[in-house]
């Protein structure tokens, strides 16, 4: 009960805020701010993309999310979340007391708090791995794997990432959900679809040592 009305305020003050615009949206008591985190790294697909997919060429022209009514009750308009408001990185970022996550494929944004990666439609398994199993991504290319290439363009131009990194949130997913959808919509079996799973978990595995691994 305590919690649910914390979380009632928490939203008031938040809406309070944005109807300020203001850049960065802050709490009253921001429960994850005790972790001290200052960046956050999100890897993903649609749960967690705040405007990469909107910014590729295909994925912009053809998501449902670049309009509305997805982010009418949130921005009133649409940022490229596959949502009406907020995502869970969002609610994340607040409560940890930093600014929204950026998208990386925005070439004019702040990234001084995290980067965001994720991107709509996105797959753990890359388009060559599914290729091989004649599954075709028809949103994106820009799978795990080329989101983790991402970010470690990003850490080339960023100086001493190294010495910096010891109080960044690193998000590895969700993500290896598409492969299921795109599968079953283009005549996979069950049980072929069922055999993906090892090799998703593996990238997936992999994803999350080579985030860690700096
Ligand atoms: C809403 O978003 C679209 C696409 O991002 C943009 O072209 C448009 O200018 C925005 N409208 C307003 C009122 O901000
Ligand atoms: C993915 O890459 C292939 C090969 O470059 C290209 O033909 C295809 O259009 C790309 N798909 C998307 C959704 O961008
Ligand atoms: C992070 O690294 C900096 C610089 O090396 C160091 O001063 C600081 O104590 C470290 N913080 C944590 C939480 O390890």
């Amino acid at each position: 009960m305590a919690a649910t009305i914390r979380l009632l305020l928490s939203l008031l003050i938040l809406m309070v805020k944005i109807g300020d615009t203001e850049q960065v949206l802050k709490l009253q008591n921001p429960l994850l701010m005790n972790c001290k985190f200052d960046r956050i790294y999100q890897f993903g697909d649609s749960l967690s993309d705040t405007g990469n997919c909107l910014r590729e060429s295909y994925c912009g022209a053809h998501s449902r999310c670049r309009k509305v009514p997805y982010g009418m009750d949130f921005y009133q308009n649409a940022s490229g979340r596959c949502s009406n408001g907020m995502l869970i990185i969002d609610f994340i970022a607040i409560e940890c007391g930093l600014p929204l996550l950026n998208p990386y494929k925005d070439e004019n944004a702040e990234f001084r708090h995290g980067v965001n990666f994720a991107v709509v439609g996105a797959t753990a398994l890359t388009t060559e791995s599914l290729a091989q199993k004649n599954i075709v991504n028809p949103d994106t290319n820009s799978s795990l794997s080329v989101q983790l290439d991402w970010m470690s363009s990003h850490f080339q131009t960023t100086c001493s990432p190294a010495k910096k990194l010891n109080k960044s949130l690193f998000l590895v997913g969700e993500i290896g959900g598409n492969e299921f959808i795109y599968g079953l919509t283009q005549g996979k079996t069950m049980d072929e679809s069922r055999r993906m799973v090892p090799e998703i978990v593996q990238t997936i595995i992999h994803g999350v040592k080579v985030s860690s691994f700096l």
